[in-house]
């Protein structure tokens, strides 16, 4: 059995709907270009619109884009512009690339597409979606200029506690031991970030036995870190107490070279935020104090400081979960739901029910309800 094989064996819920729009083609006619990452779940949602009539013009995210989907896809008759890159320019070559095919309706992730659509406008998109955080914040001050249909999927609560919280929280911790082969018991972890993903990257290390500490400006949230039983410290404090350090927050510059003076000996940073800017991972490299560099194994770069001491950064900042060796990424479960609710979401704007008025809001509640009663409906069912 392949990877793809086993991964659409659990899309039940994709599958299902496919086979709906098998019968009701909501995309016959139209283009549809996406800029997500590409792996196994990813292909199972572009076959899913596929199957709803779509042509499919595609780009993978920076850094995460796997080379078999690429082929897979490309064998199942979807347009892959470009492969796997960590090279900006590439990927921006590319991104417009997707954009020069006119693509009718765009799927964006952190919304590389929309910012570059907007820098040359066509006639014909009817509007899209966007999946996450980071591309919500990146397109909202920019909705005035959209002025089309855009959903945002992460606002959808379906994707806040199924994606975010139970299975970035896990696939962290995960990658965690995958990379470094090391346990989680009675290490300090000091989270920064408490929304959705920090709450789940903390609960899940927590759940693997760690000492956890949040920093999080918003009192709400430190609040709620407190009530859940997590530390609050000041920052100085929750960095120089940290044996891994794990940033969670969309926004960049959250550990610099000015930290390093913080850290202990042997201090593990890494990222579960959607941008490679989290950790200012070029600054800490050239600061004054690193004497000298090394890439250790896959994913681990370990930074000598001229006083002895060593620092690791992970998959060079990048997202972790979908880095390093042999990165599965969200458990298949939760990005059947997610995924469905991108497919759901298309289908409305492609169908013209949602008004241009609605660019960058959340998900109607009445496809959150749709895709929670079917999963219910199929779980009752196994
Ligand atoms: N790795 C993945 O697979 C994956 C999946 C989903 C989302 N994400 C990404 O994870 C990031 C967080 O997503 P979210 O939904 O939890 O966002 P969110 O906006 O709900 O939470 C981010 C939190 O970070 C806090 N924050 C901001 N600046 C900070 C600072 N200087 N120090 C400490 N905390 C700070 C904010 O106050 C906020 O509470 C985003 O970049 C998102 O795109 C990654």
């Amino acid at each position: 059995m392949s990877r793809f094989e086993w991964v659409s064996d659990s899309c039940r819920l994709l599958w299902h709907t496919a086979a709906e729009f098998d019968r009701t083609q909501p995309f016959k006619g139209l283009r549809i270009g996406t800029g997500i990452h590409l792996e196994p779940k990813t292909a199972a949602l572009l076959l899913t619109l596929q199957r709803g009539g779509a042509d499919i013009v595609s780009i993978g995210n920076l850094n995460s884009t796997q080379a078999e989907t690429v082929d897979y896809l490309r064998a199942h008759g979807i347009d892959v512009i470009g492969g796997p890159t960590a090279d900006p320019v590439e990927q921006d070559r590319n991104l417009r690339g997707v954009l020069a095919a006119r693509p009718d309706l765009i799927l964006d992730n952190g919304g590389d597409l929309f910012a570059r659509y907007l820098e040359d406008p066509y006639d014909g998109l009817i509007g899209g979606t966007e999946e996450t955080t980071s591309g919500r914040d990146r397109l909202l001050p920019l909705r005035d200029r959209i002025a089309k249909p855009l959903l945002v999927i992460n606002d959808s609560p379906i994707k806040q506690f199924a994606e975010n919280t139970h299975a970035v929280g896990p696939g962290t911790v995960e990658a965690f031991m995958r990379i470094t082969n090391r346990m989680t018991n009675g290490r300090r972890v000091t989270v920064f970030g408490y929304g959705s993903v920090g709450r789940g990257v903390a609960m899940y290390f927590r759940n693997f036995f760690s000492v956890v500490t949040v920093v999080e400006p918003q009192p709400v949230l430190q609040l709620r870190a407190v009530l859940d039983g997590m530390e609050v410290p000041d920052r100085a404090e929750a960095i120089r107490t940290a044996d891994v350090i794990v940033t969670v927050t969309g926004a960049p510059d959250i550990v610099t070279a000015a930290d390093l003076r913080l850290f202990k000996d042997g201090a593990i940073l890494m990222n579960s935020g959607h941008l490679p800017w989290e950790i200012d991972v070029p600054g800490l490299r050239t600061d004054r104090s690193v004497a000298s560099t090394d890439e250790v194994v896959d994913g681990i770069t370990t930074l000598h400081l001229s006083d002895g001491r060593a620092i690791h950064i992970l998959t060079h900042g990048h997202m972790v979960n979908l880095a390093g060796p042999r990165p599965l990424g969200n458990s298949i479960e939760s990005m059947d739901l997610g995924f469905t609710l991108q497919a759901r979401c298309l289908e409305a704007v492609a169908s013209g029910s949602v008004p241009s008025s609605s660019c960058v809001v959340p998900v109607p509640a009445a496809i959150d309800d749709l895709v929670a009663s079917a999963y219910v409906a199929l779980a009752r069912r196994a």
